[in-house]
């Protein structure tokens, strides 16, 4: 990845090395900046360099320049301290966030970007127990899984978030070769959780009603409209379609969707079998080890093909 058009190398702090923060320091690493990774757990963060190292190797880029750029740190302070930018990617826990800020704002520089990778907390939310000033520091850097691999970050302004850092941060990320949007109101889920979520609510709702079981729900979206989609978003479609044939297509439709507000059966009944997932070795689907391996490294191949065949997505 080439470095851009802001050249500065930056010192990154990131909280947190698990599936997401580990490729996050990988992503800012790769763009020349110094990355110092910490987490509690140290069965994780004694992984970490392997965890990148491997990603490399997937993309064929050579391990040691990247790698010698990436410190592991005991402890949040020696992480943070120094740090121009602090990018939070710890577990998915409002009140253990809230904490991390207040630490990270009282060791990091004064001029330091606080940043959370939340999949779908307000970040507002997460900023409560700062100061003003450290507050207006705090925005959202919402990256997609595997960060390394997917080029979204949706940048997410509060209220109180100066422009400067929203504009700041979004340099920086380019020149890291992500592409980003910002987000000017700070809603739950952002833009696209929103989106993805509300499809999986759909999707997990015609299960429950015996429509169909989760294999064909995957067979529907991979071999129909989820083909689509890297080149043509669901706004170019309606266009493509035309509008009155889209309006005509929701008002038979919407009327029928799912308007559920609490978590589908299917999932807690799942999760109450002990159905949790991949790691289970079964979930919605069945999964044995090499069958969960083998699709994380299809989505790696995949997506490393996508990105060179399509790198322009706006
Ligand atoms: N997994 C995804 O697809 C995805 C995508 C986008 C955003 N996110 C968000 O990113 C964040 C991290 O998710 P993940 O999937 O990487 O989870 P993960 O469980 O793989 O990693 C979280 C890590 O945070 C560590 N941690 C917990 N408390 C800590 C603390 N006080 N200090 C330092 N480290 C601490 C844990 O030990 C763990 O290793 C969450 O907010 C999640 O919602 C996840």
């Amino acid at each position: 990845m080439s470095r851009g058009t802001t050249q500065t190398t930056l010192s990154v702090a990131v909280i947190g090395a698990g599936l997401m923060g580990h490729g996050i320091a990988q992503v800012m690493a790769q763009a020349g900046h110094h990355v110092a990774v910490t987490d509690t757990d140290p069965a994780v963060l004694g992984t970490a360099t392997d965890r990148i190292a491997r990603n490399l190797g997937e993309m064929g880029l050579a391990l040691e320049p990247v790698l010698e750029r990436v410190r592991l740190a005991n402890t949040l302070a020696e992480a943070v301290t120094g740090a121009d930018l602090v990018i939070e990617a710890a577990a998915e826990v409002v009140a253990l966030k809230q904490a991390l800020f207040v630490e990270a704002a009282a060791v990091a520089p004064p001029h330091a970007t606080l940043a959370s990778n939340t999949s779908v907390i307000p970040i507002t939310l997460l900023g409560e127990r700062l100061d003003e000033q450290a507050r207006a520091r705090l925005l959202g850097t919402h990256w997609w899984n595997p960060p390394h691999l997917i080029p979204l970050v949706e940048v997410i302004r509060t209220p109180f978030t100066r422009d400067d850092i929203v504009t700041r941060t979004v340099e920086v990320l380019r020149d890291a070769g992500k592409t980003t949007v910002v987000v000017q109101r700070d809603v739950t889920g952002f833009i696209g959780n929103r989106l993805n979520q509300a499809m999986w609510r759909e999707a997990l709702a015609l299960i429950e009603a015996g429509v169909c079981d989760a294999e064909t729900i995957d067979i529907v979206v991979k071999s129909s409209f989820g083909l689509r989609l890297p080149v043509l978003g669901p706004m170019e479609n309606a266009d493509l379609i035309g509008l009155e044939l889209t309006r005509n297509l929701h008002a038979l439709l919407f009327p029928d969707l799912s308007t559920a507000t609490t978590p589908s059966s299917v999932i807690d009944e799942a999760i109450a079998r002990g159905e949790t997932g991949m790691k289970a070795g079964r979930g919605l689907r069945t999964w044995t080890a090499e069958q969960a391996e083998a699709t994380r490294k299809r989505l790696a191949q995949h997506l490393l093909t996508l990105n060179r065949a399509t790198p322009d997505r706006a």
